[in-house]
């Protein structure tokens, strides 16, 4: 089993490239089955993640060819014939259930494993089956499986309850083929649904508003086959930006959207952290000066990413005062504390919220990746615990950074991985 090894205190220097976003390439790879002709992704992130979609892809008799040299991924969906891909492979990932979108649309028939909770919450899928009802399709759930037929899907009006992002994904993609006009009201506006939207249209969709919370979708007659880069991963940037800071050190990050990181950036100003020169999506993080307490509450976008929160808890468990971090997008997001703890944090838990009262020091051990972004906390942690901190079920973290313990030692930090 590897494991990941850092050894604190080192300031961060220099500089890091961020990667394609995650949470981008996972439904792009998803809709590319909506188009039977070639789609070529550029600057694919060679995450795990990644490597589940596209086995799955495979399964469904997709040609998928990832080239390591260019980081290229060429995409091949005419000769799909299964319907219901290998269940182990669906619940190894959440976000494997976005393929239902695009088979339906493109199909008429997908039977999926329904996905199950995760270590972060219960993450139901409700208004994903809610979404394909309204634009006509039948759903059979029963012995673990969700069945979606649909002789014809037709436009609709959908109101999502609530902005999720993986919803509101999978109903984009499931209605740029329908019949007709589909509106999506209450939809999730993160960055990554820009994205899609981005790429769909430029295979030929008709997409208005995606980004925002009312997306208007025109079904088109068929999508042709391009080629497309997807946006930087702001949460990898992000957790660059909390390394600086909390080691206080200094670092220029390539590879950042201003834009998509406002609400993780303005959080950081006001602990003290200075940002310039921001040019060429370059910006540099300056985290050398004296941090003051905040209070965070995770909102979905363009509110504090809840895929910021352990990291963000991590630089506040060192931060003199007291700070409180609500966590309201999951209801179980809150695994890394007792694992903070033991690192010497003082944090209490009282049911959304932590109360974080910052502690001169923290010392390494050894703790567990509960989860991919509580992995990454982990590890901000490590920099700057005493000793040595021994990180275990780092395949958390390997899910969604590339080569990460690789970025933080071009940085000056004492990190390696270890097979134990
Ligand atoms: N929800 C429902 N019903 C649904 C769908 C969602 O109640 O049908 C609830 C969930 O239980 C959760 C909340 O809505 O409490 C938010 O879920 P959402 O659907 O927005 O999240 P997701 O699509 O499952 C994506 C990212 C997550 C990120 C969330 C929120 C991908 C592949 N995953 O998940 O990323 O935390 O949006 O921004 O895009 C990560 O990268 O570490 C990660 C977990």
């Amino acid at each position: 089993m590897e494991k990941i090894i850092v050894k604190g205190v080192n300031q961060l220097r220099g500089e890091v490239n961020i990667s394609s976003a995650k949470n981008s390439i996972l439904p792009i790879i998803a809709a590319t089955i909506l188009c039977p002709e070639r789609v070529v992704i550029n600057n694919a992130p060679m995450l795990e993640d990644v490597e589940v979609i596209c086995k799955l892809l495979n399964e469904l008799n997709c040609d998928v060819n990832i080239s390591s040299i260019n980081n290229k991924l060429t995409i091949d969906t005419k000769n799909i014939t299964s319907m219901d891909p290998d269940a182990q492979l669906i619940r190894k990932m959440r976000a494997s259930f976005l393929i239902m979108g695009p088979m339906i649309s493109r199909f008429g028939y997908c039977k999926l494993s329904l996905p199950g909770g995760c270590n972060i919450g219960s993450r139901p899928i409700d208004l994903h089956l809610k979404g394909f009802k309204l634009l006509g399709a039948d759903i059979m759930i029963g012995h673990g499986f969700v069945e979606v037929k649909a002789k014809k899907l037709i436009g609709n009006t959908i109101y999502l309850d609530f902005p999720s992002v993986g919803a509101t994904e999978n109903i984009i993609m499931a209605s740029v083929l329908a019949e007709g006009t589909t509106i999506i009201e209450n939809a999730a506006e993160e960055p990554e649904i820009w994205d899609l939207a981005q790429f769909l249209n430029k295979m030929g969709a008709d997409i208005e508003g995606a980004g925002l919370g009312k997306i208007t979708i025109h079904g088109v007659k068929s999508l042709k086959g391009i080629s497309y880069t997807p946006i930087y991963d702001r949460i990898e940037a992000g957790t660059f930006m909390i390394g600086a800071a909390i080691t206080n050190g200094k670092i220029k990050i390539n590879g950042v959207n201003e834009e998509h990181l406002r609400p993780v950036i303005e959080k950081l100003k006001e602990c003290g952290v200075v940002f310039s020169d921001y040019k060429n999506n370059s910006i540099i993080v300056d985290g050398t000066g004296e941090k003051k307490p905040v209070d965070i509450k995770t909102l979905p976008y363009p509110g504090f990413p809840t895929d910021m929160q352990a990291q963000m808890m991590s630089l506040l468990s060192i931060v003199d005062g007291v700070s409180v971090i609500t966590e309201t997008v999951f209801e179980n997001r809150f695994m890394h504390v007792a694992e903070l703890q033991r690192m010497g944090a003082n944090i209490k838990i009282d049911g959304r919220t932590a109360i974080i009262e910052g502690v001169p020091k923290l010392t390494g051990c050894q703790v567990k990746a509960t989860d991919l972004r509580a992995g990454a906390a982990m590890i901000l942690s490590g920099l700057i615990a005493e000793g040595q901190t021994e990180i275990g079920d780092i395949y958390h973290i390997d899910r969604g950074y590339v080569q990460i313990e690789k970025k933080f030692r071009n940085l000056g930090a004492d990190i390696y991985r270890i097979d134990s």
